[in-house]
């Protein structure tokens, strides 16, 4: 097994492929039908076998689970649900003893209302309301909420309390946010940060990175911006978002990484208006890394991916930051379902965040053939690279949940008009047998959500069995990517066909073609990995491959 070492001149986090663990749905260890850090613990030797640096776990801490676990009542504990401390402990311990390291998901944009901090503040205890965003309404009474911001769930940002005052919530009523200009709320997160690096943990994923600092006065947002919000809408120009005071914020966790040996990095959850923004946060003294979602908002296209593979690349590089690539998480549509209908000629944008397609079916294996390519592109590219759980297994987006099991806020917030995201956090199906499929040990044991019943089909055991299955060519992809693309230098491209997106590393090329004619190969050409069977001279439409050319 590998073990953890910090290795020379490249630091890990600059070329490393990070799985996600959602792990409410990722394995079951306590035969209750969710996820569990037990169950994770006795699935690391499948990531380890799977070839990946590193794991994101969502957030595991105490939530009444108004929104999955990102609403946090305690920060230095586990939810029962999902173990305790010791188990937490443990698995770090594992992880890296098989050479994986462990991020895990700080939420400060808001706590759960059932925190400390927000029942004390709900009680009016002296000094305990200035931690949020409490404000007077307005109108007659202060009926109206104090400004025109929408919940990024749907609804209105505010939810009045029992004395008539307001509070604001970007996302869920249970998910209030916090006041970071209040120096009790620096220092807390602060010290939450050493908690966990004291742990032996390597980092964290910042949830909602460009929400903490509202402009002050928290004006109205101009209508032109649209007060609606979403989670991948452009929101440039919105005094909800992005402000410049979210950087300060950042030196100063840098400052407590920095503390650590071995090294400690962040990357940020950050929706911001395009990659000059971005940038900002990947400053030499703020922030590591930072999803660069215009990949994953991109079409089945290959002029629309160069442009944005180009655009991401120069981002990062003008602050000496890797690109950092995802082409899908748990609040998007899964990639297969994304591809699985036709595509526009733009990035994509709310209207496509969920399969809101309701009049055009599905082609899933169509969408899969497009998964397994966009993989292999996603994983041909310099910088560092996130895996969804499942994304290894081809799974698609479940459409058709019947509505009563729904769990996302969403679906009630928006008055039952979108359906939210459970549709790509169904529990993982682990073996070929009936439901849970592995999930559980405990046979017919009811999962968190249901899970449909072809899941079998996709099952880890199902693919191990197939040669040609989507989890052997991960595994295939991430063996090579270490000797053949790590240190391969920048991306050169080749003008081959409209349809096609090619480009060179060093002696290394990937091609991809989104047009619907097989296109000829460089003559001479080794096929080192294909995302479809039998490419040799020529590559069919959506099946793209890693090339040796003398
Ligand atoms: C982030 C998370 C999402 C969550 C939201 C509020 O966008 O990825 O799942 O609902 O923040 O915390």
């Amino acid at each position: 097994m590998r073990s953890v070492v910090p290795t020379a001149e490249v630091p890990w986090w600059q070329t490393a492929v990070v799985y996600q663990v959602y792990i409410r749905s990722f394995a079951d260890g306590s035969e209750d039908g969710i996820g569990d850090i037990a169950g994770l613990r006795s699935r690391l030797p499948y990531l380890a076998s799977l070839g990946v640096d590193a794991v994101w776990i969502n957030p595991w801490y105490p939530s009444p689970m108004a929104d999955a676990g990102y609403d946090v009542a305690d920060y230095r504990d586990i939810e029962p649900a999902y173990g305790t401390l010791a188990d937490a402990t443990a698995l770090i311990a594992d992880a890296h003893a098989a050479g994986i390291r462990v991020l895990l998901d700080i939420v400060p944009n808001h706590t759960s209302d059932q925190h400390a901090w927000f029942r004390a503040a709900l009680a009016d205890e002296p000094g305990a309301r200035q931690r949020y965003l409490f404000r007077p309404g307005r109108g007659p009474g202060g009926v109206e909420p104090p400004n025109n911001w929408q919940s990024v769930f749907g609804g209105p940002a505010w939810t009045r309390v029992a004395d008539g005052s307001w509070y604001l919530h970007l996302f869920a009523p249970g998910q209030p946010d916090l006041n970071w200009d209040h120096p009790e709320v620096r220092a807390e997160f602060e010290d939450i940060l050493a908690f966990w690096f004291d742990r032996g943990v390597d980092g964290f994923r910042i949830d909602v990175a460009h929400g903490l600092v509202k402009a002050a006065g928290l004006p109205d947002a101009d209508e032109s911006v649209g007060a609606a919000q979403s989670l991948v809408e452009d929101r440039a120009g919105h005094p909800a978002w992005d402000q410049e005071g979210v950087h300060e914020i950042y030196r100063g966790w840098r400052a407590v990484a920095d503390r650590y040996t071995p090294e400690r990095i962040f990357i940020a959850e950050a929706w911001v208006d395009g990659s000059e923004r971005l940038a900002r946060y990947l400053r030499p003294d703020e922030l590591h890394t930072a999803f660069q979602f215009d990949f994953l908002r991109s079409p089945w296209r290959a002029k629309v991916l160069r442009t944005v593979i180009d655009d991401a690349i120069k981002g990062a590089a003008s602050v000496g930051a890797p690109p950092t690539w995802v082409l899908s998480n748990h609040d998007v549509t899964r990639t297969v379902t994304r591809f699985a209908r036709s595509q526009p000629g733009h990035l994509v944008g709310t209207d496509w965040e969920r399969g809101r397609w309701a009049d055009e079916d599905p082609d899933h294996e169509l969408g899969r053939r497009r998964a397994r390519a966009a993989a292999l592109v996603q994983l041909a590219l310099p910088g560092t690279a996130y895996v969804y759980q499942g994304e290894e297994l081809a799974l698609e987006e479940v459409e058709d949940l019947p509505d009563e099991v729904r769990q996302d806020p969403t679906w009630a917030q928006s008055g039952f008009t979108d359906v939210g995201r459970d549709g790509c956090r169904i529990p993982l199906p682990w073996t070929e047998t009936d439901a849970p499929y592995g999930f559980s040990s405990r046979p017919g044991v009811v999962t968190w959500l249901p899970q449909p019943a072809h899941w079998g089909r996709h099952s880890v055991q199902a693919q191990e069995r197939d040669p040609d299955s989507t989890l052997n060519l991960y595994r295939r992809a991430l063996q090579l990517r270490p000797a053949v693309w790590r240190d391969a230098g920048p991306v050169q491209w080749l003008d081959v066909a409209a349809d096609v997106a090619a480009f060179r590393r060093a002696g290394t090329q990937c091609w991809v073609n989104t047009g619907d004619r097989a296109v000829a190969l460089p003559a001479g050409a080794a096929v080192l990995l294909a995302s479809t069977a039998g490419v040799r001279d020529e590559l069919p439409p959506d099946a793209a491959a890693w090339l040796k050319v003398e």
